[in-house]
């Protein structure tokens, strides 16, 4: 829309430029050519006159000192010079009156010039005048050359040509720098016309783009086609489109995975929520009747109201770790001492699916930098995983080696594994391998509290599994170097 102005004001400038360099330079050079060939042919022709004029007042020297040529002779030469040098020829005598003239018999002749004219060249120099002279009504060049004859000034030979062939030759010049200044106009515009499309097209482009970027479109790119700075900013442009487009794509990723996360959460809350609801509503309205019936009834409602709080209390913990507000406070602590210790808590659970569940015989451990609360957290989710994806005779074994500067702990069951295509996902919020045995109670964000917590430590994580034949998950701590209590070390 306002493309046009642009180019249009380009245009303007270019021509105004290119405008005011021809007449700057025609007006000054063509100024100065035209004074100095006015100026050479005028002295041209003045020294041509000169040269001329001591010719012919040598002829007339003997004619005014009475001897040879005689009068008619003298008529003739001025004649003649008159026509060859297209010259007005006087002949003057001492006095100052004209006594012969070219052509022959002009009025001129028998007249006094004025003194003014002739004192300089009657005392003996020669004289030259330019400019207007009322004798002939026009401006003329004059040039006097005294006749000497044996030191004796005896009178003098004027020769007056008019400037029109000067003016004629310097008119010609003028006219050839108008045309020429002519041209140049012309050319200038098509040059300002040329420049200005070839300059707007490619700003043109780029604040189109800029419009299209507003509006969301980052894909939009201008095209490059020049090495100047015009072309540099294009490229600027892509760089810059290319990076608000990553930014603006990961924003969007953000945005949709931050509405499925409220996704889940909700979904995750209704579930219990209108199971409770059912419960309390048969209870309130009296139609269970016996009071086993309505203990039952109770106790699910616990367990339902259980599951609610460890699913907050989870979502709790992801939130502060993601935003960096849960700190662990590491220390030098004892790995086999925790692991036997946790197991031990855990084993009701696992008497209660019917699984074995153990510590593998350890190897002297190093201590590690953890924080027990943390540590024991990390463990009692991977080992409740096993437990609950291991089928009834399974086993589950927990184990410790150290690894590097690290020691490396593995909790290995032989329950229903994970498909290859799901061991990179299963790490993700809300994740669950098979929705429809989700039902074992969990709500998928033990490994991501799992992987986020060992982040903390300075650590990583890791699973492999067989499907149909068990998993292995396992997590680093690093060793506590300085704080080493030296059993069982290398
Ligand atoms: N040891 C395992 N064997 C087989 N599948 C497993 C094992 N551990 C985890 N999984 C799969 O990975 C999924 C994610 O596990 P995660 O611990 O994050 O969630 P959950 O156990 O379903 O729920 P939550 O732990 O939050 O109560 C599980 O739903 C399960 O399908
Ligand atoms: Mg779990």
């Amino acid at each position: 829309m306002h493309s046009g102005r642009v180019r249009l004001r380009l245009f303007g400038k270019l021509l105004l430029t290119y405008l005011v360099v021809v007449v700057i330079t025609v007006t000054t050079l063509g100024g100065a050519s035209l004074y100095l060939v006015r100026g050479y042919f005028l002295q041209q022709r003045e020294h041509l006159l000169l040269v001329q004029g001591r010719q012919i007042a040598r002829g007339a020297a003997g004619y005014l000192s009475g001897g040879f040529p005689d009068r008619r002779t003298t008529q003739v030469i001025l004649t003649f010079f008159g026509r060859v040098l297209e010259a007005r020829v006087w002949l003057v005598d001492g006095s100052g009156q004209v006594i012969l003239a070219s052509p022959e018999r002009h009025p001129v002749v028998g007249t006094m010039l004025p003194a003014k004219q002739t004192k300089g060249v009657l005392s003996g120099t020669a004289a030259r005048f330019s400019g207007y002279d009322p004798l002939f009504g026009r401006p003329m060049l004059t040039v006097a050359v005294p006749v000497r004859s044996d030191r004796r000034v005896l009178g003098a030979v004027f020769l007056h040509t008019s400037f029109s062939p000067i003016n004629t030759t310097v008119d010609r010049l003028r006219n050839l720098l108008l045309y020429s200044t002519l041209l140049a106009v012309v050319i200038s515009t098509a040059m300002a016309l040329y420049l200005s499309r070839r300059l707007a097209r490619p700003l043109q482009e780029i604040s189109a783009a800029a419009l299209d970027m507003a509006k969301g479109n980052f894909d939009r790119r201008v095209q490059v086609d020049s090495a100047d700075e015009v072309g540099q900013l294009a490229e600027t442009f892509n760089y810059m489109a290319g990076e608000l487009g990553k930014i603006a794509e990961a924003q969007r990723r953000l945005e949709s995975m931050r509405r499925e996360f409220v996704a889940n959460v909700s979904h995750e809350l209704r579930t219990p929520l209108t199971a409770m609801r059912g419960f309390l509503e048969a209870l309130v309205d009296g139609m269970v009747k016996d009071p086993a019936g309505r203990r039952r009834y109770l106790a699910v409602s616990l367990e339902e109201t259980l599951r609610l709080n460890r699913l907050v209390n989870d979502l709790l913990d992801l939130s502060r770790m993601e935003s960096g507000q849960l700190a662990v406070d590491l220390e030098p602590m004892d790995l086999g001492e925790l692991l036997h210790r946790t197991v031990e808590k855990l084993e009701p659970l696992a008497a209660q699916r019917e699984v074995l569940l153990a510590v593998a015989p350890l190897p002297p451990l190093p201590q590690v930098l953890g924080d027990p609360d943390r540590v024991e957290q990390i463990l009692i989710n991977l080992v409740d995983n096993a437990l609950r994806y291991t089928p009834a005779g399974g086993r589950v074994e927990v184990a410790a080696v150290p690894e590097g500067a690290s020691v490396r702990v593995s909790v290995r069951d032989t329950g229903m594994g994970i498909a290859p295509e799901e061991l990179e996902l299963i790490w993700d919020r809300f994740h669950k391998v098979d929705r429809s045995r989700a039902r074992s109670g969990g709500t998928g964000l033990g490994l991501s509290i799992v992987k986020q917590l060992v982040g903390l430590h300075g650590g990583t994580v890791s699973a492999v599994s067989n499907p149909g034949e068990g998993s292995t998950f396992s997590f680093t701590l690093r060793r506590a170097e300085g704080f080493d209590s030296g059993d069982g070390r290398g």
